[in-house]
């Protein structure tokens, strides 16, 4: 039963494309740097690579691509920087709707909306509805997200409904607490990628990056492509997920199943 349960949460992807892509699009400001260029031209190409990213991973079968596009402590950077970052936020959501909506791509955010303006609030759950029936890529940007944010805010919500008596806190588990997870309809990120050379999380999904094959690269977000994509999926082909089993066990997987049924 356990098992069972813990299997519902994640995705089985295995050496072949992965459903679920979460990436840590970063390098945008050094990128521009090398070419002695202000930072800001880095974010404007960066964002070029998101729509070549965005259409590859559809291409290839890829069913939902979560994009980290400004974390809760990007506030923290030069004023004129994050004004930047939200123009460029508002600008981009303008131009691509129509774009996403010729590719039949979904598009979701997940994060604290209520740290931006109220026009960039609207167009963002404007976009979400215009795209909700389409059936293709979902792409989901993860703006002013943290993944402390994301399960405080998780831990808050099943905080109210056990006070409200809605939830029995003794019957609380791994399973109940995900379902107040943003993403919690969705499976799990198979593969993680960062770019920029960094090898760490950055407060992204901490929760849901729980399993997911991480793939690290020093090649700097605006110059990704889909060659790189490529080199990401194949090493992601080669890695043997294990869950916590044995590599013997998930080897015969299939023959113990039979076995137990
Ligand atoms: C990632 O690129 C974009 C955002 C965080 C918004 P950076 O701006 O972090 O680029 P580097 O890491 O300074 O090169
Ligand atoms: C992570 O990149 C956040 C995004 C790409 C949106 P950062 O550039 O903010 O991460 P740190 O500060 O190097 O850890
Ligand atoms: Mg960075």
């Amino acid at each position: 039963m356990k098992a069972k349960l813990a299997n519902s949460l994640r995705s089985d992807s295995q050496g072949v494309v992965p459903s679920h892509v979460a990436i840590i699009m970063d390098g945008n400001g050094r990128w521009a740097r090398r070419r002695f260029l202000p930072r800001t031209a880095g974010h404007r190409e960066g964002a070029k690579t998101v729509r070549r990213i965005a259409k590859a991973c559809d291409e290839r079968g890829v069913r939902v691509l979560t994009l980290f596009a400004f974390s809760s402590e990007n506030w923290q950077r030069p004023a004129k920087e994050v004004h930047f970052l939200m123009d460029l936020f508002l600008s981009t959501l303008r131009a691509e709707i129509r774009r996403l909506q010729d590719n039949n791509m979904r598009l979701r955010f997940i994060g604290d909306r209520g740290g931006f303006s109220l026009e960039l609030q609207t167009l963002m759950s404007e976009a979400e509805t215009l795209t909700a029936t389409n059936t293709g890529l979902l792409l989901v940007i993860a703006a002013n997200y943290g993944g402390r944010w994301d399960i405080t805010q998780a831990a808050k919500g099943l905080a109210k409904d056990a006070l409200a008596g809605r939830v029995d806190p003794d019957a609380i588990g791994v399973e109940q607490f995900h379902r107040y997870l943003s993403l919690h309809d969705l499976p799990e990120p198979d593969l993680f990628i960062r770019t920029g050379g960094e090898q760490r999380i950055s407060n992204f999904m901490l929760w849901q990056l729980a399993y997911t094959e991480l793939h690290f690269t020093d090649q700097l977000w605006p110059d990704y492509d889909v060659h790189s994509l490529e080199v990401a999926f194949s090493d992601f082909a080669t890695r043997q997920r294990r869950f916590g089993r044995t590599g013997e066990q998930v080897e015969g997987f299939e023959k113990d199943a039979d076995e137990g049924a």
